[in-house]
């Protein structure tokens, strides 16, 4: 690939996505930026300083001053708030029980968009992952996926690893909530979840990680060649 491409991947959590955007930026040999990620750092830094996820005005004022690092190695991507390395704790469920909120105040939202733009912008291959890439972030990146699959695959997904990880396994309570967060990340009024026009749709529910990536690295190297 002889000119630098951005490849923007979207979709709802339960497709698969973070672990075939790295798959993707190894087999390119590209950075990769979890936008997500960015988002939960930020959460950290307002639950950190006492603030309330809901109360927006505060949550505005954490994040206008809060200093946030992500790294861009797809084998070995780290976050860091203020310098330390964050990287677990952000996955962990106080981040990610607030991280929605968070997301949603839009002095957030431009203050990160702005970075995601920044952080984009270098000369190299790049694979940005998240929400709103194709439709808000980078809107004339070279590739747009929207990665969907099913909201009972999505749920059966999340249930194993819900297993896998020592905890009770309820696939009828974790499919109402993939549903109740589908219809809210869909309904918000800020960047609601949704493919770009633009975007190549792949529904993921009945192919493994292994072949989502031979996919999109094909399709990638079809739109490089005609780039070129
Ligand atoms: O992909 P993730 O679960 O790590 O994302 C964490 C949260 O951040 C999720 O609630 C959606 C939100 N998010 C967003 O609003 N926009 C993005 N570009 C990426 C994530």
């Amino acid at each position: 690939m002889s000119r630098s491409l951005v490849i923007a991947i979207d979709g709802p959590a339960g497709t698969g996505k973070s672990s075939v955007a790295r798959g993707l930026a190894v087999a390119m040999g590209a950075r990769y930026l979890d936008t997500g990620a960015m988002y939960r750092i930020v959460t950290l830094g307002v639950l950190r300083a006492g603030v309330d996820p809901a109360d927006a005005a505060a949550v505005a004022a954490v994040a206008a001053e809060v200093e946030l690092a992500v790294g861009h190695d797809p084998g070995e991507d780290r976050s860091y708030l203020a310098g330390e390395d964050v990287s677990t704790e952000i996955r962990g469920d106080a981040v990610t029980k607030a991280v929605s909120a968070v997301s949603a105040v839009p002095a957030v939202r431009s203050r990160l968009v702005a970075l995601q733009r920044e952080l984009a912008s270098a000369p190299d291959n790049v694979v940005v992952e998240g929400r709103d890439i194709g439709t808000v972030v980078l809107p004339a990146a070279d590739v747009k996926i929207f990665l969907t699959a099913s909201a009972e695959e999505r749920a059966r997904r999340r249930d194993a690893q819900n297993v896998a990880a020592g905890l009770p396994g309820d696939y009828e309570a974790v499919l109402a909530d993939v549903r109740r967060r589908d219809h809210l990340d869909s309904t918000r009024a800020v960047s609601p979840l949704r493919a770009a026009e633009d975007a190549v749709v792949v529904d993921t529910s009945d192919m493994n990680q292994a072949e989502v990536v031979a996919y999109l690295t094909e399709l990638v190297e079809q739109k490089a060649g005609v780039a070129r």
